[in-house]
């Protein structure tokens, strides 16, 4: 079982911040950030996942939620340092950066990191990203995902057009880098013209490790192609199972193994000693939760002001057009179906969305929140999962304490790193061996 720690702030339930137990004094120290990634390496987990967005987000909404973002590649940088064999995974996109901006970064991380960097390659959906970056309004969604491909090939031609096999560092012969293997690229595409080569040298015998979370369609596809690990949204084992073996399928026509594409689905366990604590403590953080700020949170998710509705009607139908979408067509999907099958006023739905963000939570014990996993790993809805507390520092704590170990013991998760690399980790191919 692969498990990812999504480091975000001070945890994913929307009132997290208001808390006691969540370190909001401390959010901004190094302290606070290096102590996560620290717990999540001594729980043994496979990767550590930053987040981004581009823009102050939710909109209207900084007042309330933790809308602020520190720059995620910088942080990685820092969490490595304080780490040895924990994954590095940071979020940039593909439609506000340049490819070699992105190769260069990844490669400089993987080579420092020694094969532990990961890119989370996202194109960026927010209008509000866009008005930070010189335009009036996001490039269409199709025109995102045509970039990002090309973007994509680009960074990888990059990482191969000069490898730490070409730096021979021969003091005797006077020779420093084989020149021969040194490639400029010369890419010319549509979106992208790049010479080459790189001028950071890749570190092993492969690549970064690429993750993806595409949701729609094209999103789909592309991740299908292109990615190693693919965080999921889903609401159920019915829905990750069905989405699994969709991307596996998919991988398979895109002529990869479908082995070598890993599904993680987010999960937002609640935990306590006895069921009834955990109900308890899932209680207290909704009572936390600031009607206003919900609201505009789900504003966000279904891109239309709903502050001005009647929190306990349902809402109006024509909300739910998908046509109207531009950012993520999946989640608005998720958020319809909740809506409708559940049958939810506006104010039960905002709540719901800004306790789980459409992902699968689970309460209870840690006993019963293993065994779930368990049975999705083995029941092949999913090869692992993305855990997302409900807040930090102790909703991690508790699942360090309660519930890895008891997947430890029932023998579905290591004890001990065998490998060194993220790849030899998550059972990518090219995984180097442990003394390597
Ligand atoms: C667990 C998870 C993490 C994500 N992280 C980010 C992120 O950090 N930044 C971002 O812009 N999008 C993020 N996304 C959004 C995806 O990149 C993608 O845009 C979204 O799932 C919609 O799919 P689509 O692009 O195919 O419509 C994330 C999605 C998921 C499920």
């Amino acid at each position: 079982m692969i498990l990812s720690l999504f480091l975000d702030k001070v945890g994913h339930h929307l009132s997290a911040w208001r808390h006691p137990g969540a370190g909001i004094e401390r959010v901004f120290t190094l302290d606070f950030n290096t102590r996560l990634a620290q717990a999540a390496e001594a729980a043994k987990f496979d990767l550590v996942f930053l987040a981004d967005a581009l823009t102050l987000l939710p909109e209207n909404n900084a007042a309330y939620t933790t809308a602020f973002q520190l720059e995620p590649t910088v942080l990685l940088s820092a969490l490595m340092a304080a780490t040895t064999r924990i994954g590095l995974a940071a979020t940039v996109s593909t439609t506000y950066t340049e490819p070699y901006h992105v190769a260069r970064k990844f490669a400089t991380l993987d080579l420092l990191s020694e094969g532990r960097a990961a890119w989370n390659i996202v194109t960026s959906m927010r209008e509000s990203e866009a008005h930070n970056f010189n335009l009036p309004q996001a490039l269409p969604h199709e025109l995102r995902y045509e970039r990002a491909q090309e973007f994509v090939d680009v960074v990888r031609k990059l990482w191969d057009s000069w490898t730490l096999d070409g730096f021979v560092h021969d003091r005797e012969r006077g020779v420093l880098a084989d020149e021969a293997r040194i490639t400029a690229i010369h890419h010319e595409g549509k979106h992208f013209s790049v010479k080459g080569a790189l001028n950071v040298p890749r570190r092993g015998r492969s690549q970064p490790v690429l993750i993806q979370a595409g949701a729609s369609g094209v999103g789909k596809a592309f991740a299908a192609r292109n990615a190693d690990l693919i965080f999921a949204s889903v609401t159920d084992f019915d829905a990750s199972r069905a989405f699994t073996r969709e991307m596996k399928q998919a991988a398979e026509a895109a002529g990869r193994n479908p082995g070598h594409l890993k599904i993680l689905p987010g999960f937002i366990p609640i935990i306590g000693k006895t069921q009834a604590e955990a109900d308890e403590k899932k209680r207290y953080l909704d009572e936390l939760l600031l009607p206003t700020a919900a609201i505009r949170y789900l504003s966000q998710w279904l891109e239309t002001d709903l502050t001005h509705l009647d929190a306990d009607a349902p809402i109006p139908d024509e909300v739910f057009d998908i046509d109207r979408i531009k950012g993520q067509k999946g989640r608005f999907q998720n958020i319809q179906r909740i809506s409708t099958t559940e049958k939810l006023s506006l104010g039960q739905l905002a709540r719901r969305v800004s306790a789980t963000r459409t992902h699968t939570s689970i309460v209870g014990t840690g006993e019963t929140i293993a065994r779930e996993m368990e049975r999705w790993v083995a029941e092949g809805a999913c090869d692992g999962f993305n855990i997302l507390p409900p807040y930090f520092p102790g909703g991690f704590d508790e699942f360090a304490g309660e519930v890895v170990p008891i997947l430890q013991e029932r023998g579905v998760f290591r004890r001990e790193y065998e490998h060194r690399t993220l790849r030899g980790h998550v059972g990518l191919p090219d995984a180097e061996p442990a003394q390597a």
